[in-house]
């Protein structure tokens, strides 16, 4: 395939960004979204160009660090994926394709298309340790009866992955989604019940000097969550607040 590439390209937060035109050519279907940005590199430094600047880990879909905003949409077109996920069977020969940051005013750009999502980090800090006996009497975790519901539900949404892709598709900018199966995968299991109240005041602080918006029940970040996070979970967090606030 031959693509032409509009990329986001930014020195640092203090700086203006534009998009800037790249073609390139031979991509094969089979390659993923970041093994094309790959090639696009090593083409790049050939040049004695600097590389495009972008986030990535794991590159399986675990670790929420892949987090491009590509054609207007974050993680691309497919649904239920991280953008590491995407392959570039699901474009076509002479494609354009928009590469851009996720953009949120809590979310500042690094360089290129690399955020600053420590926000999230400092709000998972807020909601601080759940309570467990390790005095040597600590009771197995399987020998706790929990409702099969609850741990289902527990476990749903603790696979969240801290992407920021709700907040970058919310026109308000808002993290309910992210900080809702954070606050929902603790508060359905006894463990986590001891500083359910605490934990639930103090990360809804965090989120909003964060700087973070509103949530205006949309629901863009639950149809472009990469790992179907439901909107369940804020309104579970809302719940622990109104109960924790009185
Ligand atoms: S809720 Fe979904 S979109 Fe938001 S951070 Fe978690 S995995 Fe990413
Ligand atoms: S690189 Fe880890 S989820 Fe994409």
């Amino acid at each position: 395939m031959k693509l032409n590439l509009k990329i986001w390209r930014q020195k640092n937060s203090k700086t203006k960004g534009k998009l800037v035109d790249y073609q390139i050519n031979n991509i094969s279907e089979d390659m993923s979204f970041l093994e094309m940005l790959d090639v696009l590199n090593s083409k790049l430094i050939k040049n004695n160009d600097s590389p495009v600047v972008f986030d990535h880990d794991c590159r399986e879909g675990i670790c929420g660090s892949c987090s491009l905003f590509i054609n207007g949409r974050a993680h691309g077109p497919d649904k239920s994926i991280t953008t590491c996920q995407l392959h570039m069977r699901k474009f076509n020969d002479g494609d354009t394709i928009y590469i851009e940051p996720f953009r949120a005013s809590a979310f500042p750009v690094i360089k290129d298309l690399v955020v600053d999502r420590s926000a999230f980090d400092r709000i998972q800090h807020a909601g601080g340790y759940i309570s467990v006996n390790t005095s040597g009497n600590t009771q197995d975790a399987n020998a706790i009866p929990i409702n099969k519901n609850d741990a289902d539900t527990s476990f749903d949404a603790a696979t969240c992955i801290g992407c920021g892709a709700c907040v970058a598709s919310c026109k308000n900018s808002s993290a309910m989604l992210f900080v809702g199966a954070k606050v929902s995968q603790f508060a359905l299991l006894p463990q986590g019940k001891v500083e359910s109240g605490k934990r639930v005041l103090n990360m809804v602080n965090q989120m909003d000097s964060e700087g973070f918006g509103s949530c205006t029940n949309t629901g863009a970040c639950e149809a472009e969550c990469p790992k179907g996070i439901s909107l369940d979970n804020i309104a579970r967090m809302n719940r622990e607040f109104v109960k924790a606030s009185f």
